[in-house]
C-alpha cells in the first residue's frame, strides 16, 4: 500500500525531486538548469536548460545498448495480409535515412511537417525522422476529410507533408493522395514538398517539382544524426477537437515528454524493456503518439502496428491472434473496440484458439468504460483489466489503478486514483472543493506534470483561456465527475459539447457548422446520443429556412454527405431529422443537454429557464419517431 502513497505523496511535494529523479530514465546531451521552471505563472516549463534528443532516447541509444537485433516494431496488417519485423537497428537506420529526405527537401530543426498515413511503419519512420531533426511533426488521423486535413495545415503552416497512396478500411481502399492533393488545394498555406509512399493498392499522381517518391527519395538520401534540441523545444503538434470548428494544436514538449512516458511504463503499466506492448489504436490519436511510438521505444520495448479492426479483419479472434503470436504482454484499446468484440463474439469463443498466457493486463481509455464490458473483458481474459482516464492534452494517464506500483480494487465505473504528478480536485460552479462523492468539474492543480502540454500552437491567450482561466491556479479537464471518500475519481461527463464517437473526440460545435452551411437549414443542433457499441454517436437536428419545399429526406441526406464529406468518416454522423424549432432557454441557448437526456430516456428536470416548454414534448416526439425516447417524454 504504501509504494503509490508515498509516491503520490512526494510528486506532489517535491515534483522537482520526483521527477528530477525519473530524468536519469533519459540520455541527455546537457543537464537541465532547473528541473521546473515556475517563473511565469500560468505556464510552467519543465527541464528548462536542458538538451537531448528525442529520437535518439527512442531508437539509437537501444541499438547502442544491445538491442541492435530486437524487434523495434511489429507490423501485422490483415488487411494487406502482410507482416513486417523491423529491429532497432533497421528502425535507426532506417529513420536516419528519412531524415536524410526531409533534411534534403529542405527541413530544419523547428520547421513543421504533417504526417497524413495509415498504420503503417513508415509513418513511425517519418514521426522518429523528425524527432531526429527536431523538427515538428503534426500527424492527421486518416479518417478526417480533406476540408479538415486544409485546417490542419493552415494552422502549423508545414514545409512538407509525408503520405501514402492509400489506407486500407475493410471492404474499401481509402485513396489518400487525392484527399491530399484537395487539401492542399483549399489550404491558403501551401507545403513546399509532399513525399508520397505509394502502396500496392492504389496508384497515387505525382505532382512534378513538388511530389516525391519515398522509395526513391531513401535510396538517393544521405543519413542525418540526431540533433540535440532545448528540452522545452516542441516535438508535436496534435489537433484534437475544440468547442468550433477550429481544432485546437496541442503542443508536446521533447524533455518532459521523455521523462513523463518513459516513467509511465514500469511504474503505470508494469512493463521491462524488452516486452511486448501494444496499444491497438492509431497514430493519429494521441494513444497512438504516446503508446504506439513513443513510450515503448523510449523504454526499449517492442511495439506493434496493427493495420486492422478488433472485428471483421477476418473476425472478432483477431485481437487473441495478435496476443499470441507476438507474444504481447499488455493490451491497451478503447472500450468500443472490446464491445465489438463481444457483440460478435459473446462467450469468447474464439479465444479458446488462442494462447493468450503472455498476456499480464488489459488497459482501456479514451472514454468511460462501461461496467458491463468490463466483467465481460475480465473474465474471460483473467488479467486485470484497468481502466484509466486521460487527454491528448495530457498526453499520459491522468488516473488509473497503478498496475506497475500497486494493484487497488476495483470499483466499476471508476478510473481509480491520480498517477504520481496530478493533484486532482472537484470543484463547483463557485471555484470551491465539493464534498466527496459531488459531481462538479474536475481540475487539476498546476503545475501539471511533465510531458503534459506546455500550451497551445501559436495560440497561448486561446490556451489560458481554455484551460486555465475558469479555476485560476487549475487546469481545467472539461470533465465533470466526482471523488469518492476512498480517493477514487468517476470521470462521468464532458463539461462542453465534446463526444465521444468509438474512442474518437468529436465536437459537435464543428458538426454544427457544417449543418449550418447547408443552403436550406435555419438552425441546428447536435447531440451525442447513447450508442451500445460506439459508446456515443452524433444525431443532428435541423430547422428549415422560411419556405423551403424539399423534401425532408433528401435534406437529411444532404447534411449526412455535408459532415462526411468536410469532417471526415470518423465522424460516424449517420442520422439527422428535421423538428419545426429547437428548445432554448430564455436567452435563447440550445438546451442539448436536455434533448440528450430525452433521447437516451434518461430521468430529466424542465429547466427552469425554457422559453417555451411545448418545444420539448415536439422533439421528445420526433426522437420517438427514430427509435430514440423510448420512455417517451417522461420529465
Ligand atoms: N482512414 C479512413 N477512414 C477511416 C479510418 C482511416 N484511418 N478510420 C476509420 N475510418 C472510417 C471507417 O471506415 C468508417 O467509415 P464508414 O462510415 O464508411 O463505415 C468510419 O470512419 C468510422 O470508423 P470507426 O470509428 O472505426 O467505426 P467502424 O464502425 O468502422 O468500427 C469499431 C467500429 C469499434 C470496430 C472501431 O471504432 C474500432 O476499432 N475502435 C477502436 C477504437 C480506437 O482505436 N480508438 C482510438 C483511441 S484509443
Ligand atoms: P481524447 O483527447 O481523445 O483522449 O479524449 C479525452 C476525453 O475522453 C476525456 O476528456 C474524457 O471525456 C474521455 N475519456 C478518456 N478516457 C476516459 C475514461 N477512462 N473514462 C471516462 N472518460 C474518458
Amino acid at each position: 500500500m504504501l509504494r503509490y502513497q508515498d509516491l503520490h505523496s512526494r510528486s506532489l511535494s517535491d515534483p522537482e525531486g520526483f521527477w528530477g529523479e525519473a530524468a536519469v530514465g533519459i540520455d541527455w546531451v546537457r543537464r537541465w538548469d532547473r528541473v521546473l521552471d515556475d517563473s511565469t505563472p500560468p505556464l510552467y516549463r519543465w527541464f528548462a536548460g536542458g538538451l537531448l534528443n528525442t529520437c535518439w532516447n527512442a531508437v539509437d541509444r537501444h541499438v547502442e545498448a544491445g538491442r541492435a537485433e530486437q524487434a523495434a516494431i511489429l507490423y501485422d496488417s490483415p488487411v494487406t495480409a502482410s507482416k513486417r519485423t523491423i529491429t532497432y537497428r533497421e528502425l535507426r537506420d532506417l529513420v536516419a535515412r528519412f531524415a536524410g529526405v526531409l533534411r534534403g527537401l529542405g527541413v530544419e530543426k523547428g520547421d513543421r511537417v504533417i504526417v497524413y498515413m495509415p498504420m503503417v511503419p513508415e509513418a513511425l519512420v517519418a514521426m522518429l525522422a523528425c524527432a531526429r531533426l527536431g523538427a515538428v511533426h503534426s500527424v492527421v488521423f486518416g479518417g478526417f476529410a480533406p476540408h479538415e486535413l486544409a485546417t490542419r495545415i493552415n494552422d502549423a503552416k508545414p514545409h512538407v507533408i509525408v503520405t501514402a497512396s492509400c489506407g486500407i478500411e475493410p471492404g474499401r481502399v481509402v485513396a489518400y493522395k487525392p484527399m491530399l492533393d484537395s487539401a492542399i488545394e483549399q489550404a491558403t498555406h501551401k507545403p513546399a514538398r509532399c513525399v508520397v509512399l505509394k502502396r500496392p493498392q492504389a496508384e497515387a499522381v505525382l505532382h512534378p517539382g513538388r511530389d516525391v517518391d519515398w522509395d526513391e527519395a531513401m535510396a538517393a538520401a544521405t543519413p542525418a544524426d540526431c540533433v540535440p534540441v532545448a528540452a522545452t523545444d516542441p516535438l508535436y503538434i496534435l489537433y484534437t477537437s475544440g468547442t468550433t470548428g477550429q481544432p485546437k494544436g496541442v503542443v508536446r514538449d521533447n524533455g518532459g515528454h521523455a521523462v513523463a512516458l518513459k516513467w509511465t511504463m514500469e511504474h503505470f503499466y508494469g512493463v521491462k524493456p524488452g516486452e511486448v506492448f501494444w496499444a491497438a489504436s492509431d497514430v493519429g490519436w494521441v494513444v497512438g503518439h504516446s503508446y504506439i511510438v513513443y513510450a515503448p521505444l523510449l523504454h526499449g520495448c517492442t511495439t506493434v502496428v496493427y493495420e486492422g479492426k478488433p472485428v471483421g479483419t477476418p473476425d472478432a479472434g483477431a485481437f487473441w491472434r495478435m496476443i499470441a503470436e507476438h507474444r504481447i504482454c499488455t493490451l491497451f484499446t478503447a472500450p468500443t473496440a472490446f464491445r465489438a468484440i463481444k457483440r460478435d463474439d459473446p462467450n469468447a469463443l474464439l479465444l479458446k484458439q488462442y494462447d493468450i498466457s503472455s498476456l499480464r493486463a488489459l488497459f482501456l481509455a479514451g472514454e468511460r468504460s462501461d461496467p458491463d464490458t468490463l466483467h465481460w473483458a475480465e473474465d474471460h481474459l483473467k488479467v486485470p483489466v484497468i481502466d484509466h482516464w486521460w487527454q491528448t492534452e495530457t498526453g499520459w494517464p491522468i488516473a488509473g489503478n497503478p498496475l506497475g506500483l500497486e494493484l487497488f480494487p476495483v470499483k466499476y465505473g471508476s478510473t481509480c486514483k491520480p498517477l504520481p504528478g496530478w493533484d486532482i480536485r472537484v470543484l463547483g460552479a463557485d471555484g470551491h472543493p465539493v464534498k466527496p462523492g459531488d459531481i462538479g468539474s474536475i481540475v487539476a492543480t498546476l503545475p501539471l506534470p511533465p510531458g503534459t502540454l506546455p500550451g497551445l500552437w501559436q495560440a497561448e491567450e486561446r490556451f489560458v483561456r481554455s484551460y486555465l482561466s475558469e479555476f485560476p491556479g487549475h487546469y481545467q479537464t472539461a470533465d465533470a465527475g466526482f471523488i469518492d471518500e476512498d480517493g477514487y475519481i468517476f470521470v462521468m461527463a464532458r463539461t462542453d459539447d465534446i463526444i465521444n464517437v468509438a474512442g474518437h473526440r468529436l465536437s459537435t460545435g464543428a458538426m454544427e457548422e457544417v449543418l449550418a452551411g447547408h443552403p436550406d437549414v435555419a438552425e441546428c443542433a447536435v447531440i451525442g446520443v447513447a450508442d451500445d457499441l460506439k459508446g456515443q454517436v452524433p444525431l443532428g437536428f435541423v430547422v428549415l429556412k422560411a419556405g423551403v419545399t424539399k423534401d425532408h429526406a433528401t435534406i437529411c441526406k444532404e447534411v449526412v454527405a455535408k459532415v462526411r464529406d468536410e469532417i471526415g468518416p470518423v465522424a460516424a454522423f449517420k442520422q439527422a431529422i428535421v423538428v419545426e424549432r429547437l428548445p432554448k432557454t430564455r436567452s435563447g441557448k440550445i438546451l442539448r443537454g436536455t434533448m440528450q437526456k430525452i433521447a437516451d430516456s434518461e430521468p430529466w428536470k424542465m429547466p427552469a429557464t425554457i422559453d417555451d416548454p411545448v418545444i420539448l414534448s415536439e422533439i421528445g416526439e420526433a426522437l420517438h419517431s427514430i427509435g430514440y425516447a423510448k420512455e417517451k417524454l417522461a420529465g
